[in-house]
């Protein structure tokens, strides 16, 4: 967004008028299983981050200091679960919009018996905004985004300029931005992005991609990419100031 598209924004936010943003997603009302609906109502009093609680104290959310990893969109939160539970000494935090897919990642996480987990149910565009500290997280985690495959399409996706400056906001400095995809015109994109962001180290050798490293569990997506005979890219960022 340009200087002046920003300022006219501001003041209509300012004169209470309603501005659709360009969101990267569509909502899809899928209906709930039993089980996903049990494991919300049993789980949420616990596990569940509402983001009208404004700006989290995460210390308190957790009732310890450790690290915080963060995951934008974990589907149905399997391989999130996953690695929670590889790793009881980090704290996640998992944000996604798709209902059942939150319903599907409180039932793993119940059956799995993990604490350091937390989840919201909203934009996380929003909740980065109005929930996270600055320089509070140590990982942000992007696997697999929806890759808005039409050219007309592209601005829906989530890694822009302006998201990505606002996630190394909210990271602590050495913290890392982790992506993956399974659609290489996304990974080129992503790529472009983040060598016009500044504050970033590209953890690669050759500046690009990086070999899939060993703690990332198979997501769902990319498990489908692998069946379509996708390739896969992850990309890492070190936020350096
Ligand atoms: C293609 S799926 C990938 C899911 C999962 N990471 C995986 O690899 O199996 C992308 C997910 O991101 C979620 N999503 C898209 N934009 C989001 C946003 N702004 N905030 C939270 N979740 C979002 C979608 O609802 C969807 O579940």
């Amino acid at each position: 967004m340009n200087d002046s598209s920003k300022t006219r924004l501001e003041q209509a936010q300012q004169e209470g008028k309603y501005i659709r943003r360009i969101r990267s997603f569509v909502k899809r009302e899928g209906r709930l299983t039993k089980g996903q609906a049990a494991a919300i109502e049993k789980c949420w009093p616990t596990m569940g981050l509402e983001h009208s609680q404004g700006l989290l104290n995460l210390s308190e959310v957790f009732g310890n200091d450790n690290d915080v990893v963060l995951e934008i969109g974990f589907g149905m939160g399997k391989s999130l679960v996953e690695m929670a539970k590889n790793a009881p000494h980090l704290n996640f935090i998992g944000i996604e919009v798709h209902k059942p897919g939150v319903g599907a990642c409180l039932m793993e996480a119940d059956e799995a018996g993990i604490t350091n987990l937390r989840v919201f149910e909203h934009d996380a565009v929003e909740v980065l905004a109005d929930c996270i500290k600055d320089a509070s997280l140590s990982t942000m985690q992007l696997f697999f985004p929806d890759p808005w495959h039409k050219k007309r399409h592209h601005k829906r996706r989530i890694v822009q300029l302006e998201f990505v400056e606002s996630l190394r906001s909210k990271l602590k400095i050495g913290g890392i931005f982790h992506m993956a995809t399974d659609w290489e015109n996304y990974a080129e994109h992503m790529l472009e992005v983040m060598n016009a962001a500044p504050g970033y180290d590209n953890l690669s050798e050759t500046s690009d991609y990086m070999p899939r490293p060993n703690n990332r569990p198979l997501t769902k997506f990319e498990q489908r990419g692998h069946r379509l005979g996708h390739g896969v890219w992850d990309l890492m960022f070190k936020r350096c100031n």
